[in-house]
């Protein structure tokens, strides 16, 4: 797949492939502005490729209803989307006929009753149009919620835990990870953090991908992604990496 934004000079994406089996994940990880959350607009049909096509069971996401493809995916992207309208509405956007039990589980899943909770009125609480009032960790942890409750056979995730500290980001990669039996996924992280246990890790730069394969694969190779790696993980062996 290809892809240029509209009137942008230069191509976002440049031969890019992927092929993904339920049950599979893709870790996409790269400097910032490689293309990243580029790679998942097309499955969104925000935008659609301009070289190459995008096929969800064999079938090109262009000749399917535009809502399907968004039907068959949960995402949790690196912007939290939250919409005026209370708390519970606000994780029911994942599905519109959930449960309040199938909204506390998804809650608790994502590490967020605490701090519900402790709003006025908790889940009946009104939140404004782009989450005012909320911290980051807090818009983050309401989009990570509507993932189980969405309960859709792909999974995107974009930097899920964005703006939350390390132990938060640990206590709702496990939920997350449960979620991610059975289904596609596709993980953009720079935290490496669920990276490792992907099916196949892909490297971007500039667009295109550089170094595609398992963890150990990547690290034996000895490039971007052993670096990348080694950045987080300074204890591990440099000779091994190296
Ligand atoms: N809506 C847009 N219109 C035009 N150009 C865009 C748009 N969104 C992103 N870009 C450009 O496309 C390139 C890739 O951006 P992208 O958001 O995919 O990066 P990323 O790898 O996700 O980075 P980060 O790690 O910072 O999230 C960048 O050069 C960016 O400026
Ligand atoms: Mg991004």
């Amino acid at each position: 797949m290809g892809f240029a934004y509209p009137g942008a000079e230069r191509a976002a994406l440049r031969d890019v492939s992927f092929w993904l089996a339920p049950g599979e994940t893709l870790a996409i990880v790269g400097a910032s502005g490689a293309g990243k959350s580029t790679i998942v607009r097309p499955l969104l049909r925000s935008y659609d490729p301009s070289a190459g096509r995008t096929l969800l069971d064999g079938h090109d996401l262009r000749d399917l209803d535009p809502r399907s493809p968004r039907d068959a995916i949960a995402v949790v992207l690196q912007e939290s989307l939250i919409v005026s309208g209370t708390v519970r509405d606000n994780i029911r956007l994942g599905r519109l006929d959930a449960t309040d039990e199938e909204i506390v589980a998804a809650v608790a899943a994502a590490d967020a009753h605490r701090f519900i909770q402790a709003l006025p009125d908790g889940y009946d609480t009104t939140l404004r149009q782009g989450g005012a009032g909320l911290s980051g960790g807090q818009r983050q942890r309401l989009a990570i919620a509507r993932a189980p409750v969405r309960d859709a056979p792909i999974l995107l995730l974009d930097e899920p835990t964005t703006g939350l500290d390390a132990a938060s980001a640990e206590r709702v990669m496990g939920p997350l990870r449960h979620l991610m039996a059975g289904r596609v996924t596709i993980v953009i992280s720079h935290s490496l953090l669920t990276v490792r246990e992907a099916t196949e890790i892909i490297v971007l730069d500039e667009g295109r991908i550089v170094e595609r394969g398992s963890h150990d694969e990547l690290l034996a190779l000895g490039g971007t992604y052993a670096r990348l790696y080694r950045l987080h993980h300074p204890e591990f062996p440099r000779s091994v990496v190296a």
